[in-house]
């Protein structure tokens, strides 16, 4: 049986340039087990989240989670672009939102806030064993109203 020890250097890229771990065994795999994810780490994964840096401490960003074999999981699923199939089997889908409407007078970062706050939890799964994969292939509106999300 392959693990995720033997994936990782699989991986592993031939370079004499090597990054540090976690950074160099981050991987963005298409095959997932189903196997559900307990609670604590799922907070511990939303928590590393809350800590990422934000201009201005506005930390303009909320998340939404659906475990596999939920109503939730399954209206995420359906707004999926073609080729993106593969995450219908992962354990969890997690909706990444930044805050677009910015009442204070500074510019808004919160698309770079969010995509910083996005690497943190996915290097938090990835220390506690998981692994993840970012996706931007899916439609935003679809996921807006099925899902009741503000905009
Ligand atoms: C913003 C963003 C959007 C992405 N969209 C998709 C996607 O829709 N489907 C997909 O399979 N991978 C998607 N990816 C994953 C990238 O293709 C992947 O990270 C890249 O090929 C590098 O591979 P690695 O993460 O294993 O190093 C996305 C990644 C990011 C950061």
């Amino acid at each position: 049986m392959i693990t995720t020890q033997d994936l990782i250097k699989l991986k592993q890229p031939d370079t004499s340039i090597l990054v540090s771990s976690p950074l160099s065994e981050r991987f963005s795999p298409r095959v997932y087990a189903s196997d559900p994810i307990p609670e604590n780490d799922l907070m511990k994964i939303f928590e590393a989240a809350r800590w990422s840096p934000s201009a201005m401490n506005a930390q303009p960003w909320f998340f939404y989670y659906a475990v596999r074999g939920t109503k939730s999981f399954d209206l995420i699923a359906q707004t999926l672009m073609q080729g993106n199939e593969w995450a219908t089997q992962a354990p969890l889908l997690i909706v990444a939102c930044y805050i677009t409407q910015d009442e204070s007078k500074y510019e808004s970062y919160a698309k770079y806030d969010l995509g910083q706050a996005v690497l943190s939890l996915v290097l938090q799964a990835q220390l506690l064993g998981y692994h993840g994969r970012q996706m931007a292939g899916f439609n935003k509106l679809q996921l807006l109203e099925s899902l009741q999300l503000p905009p």
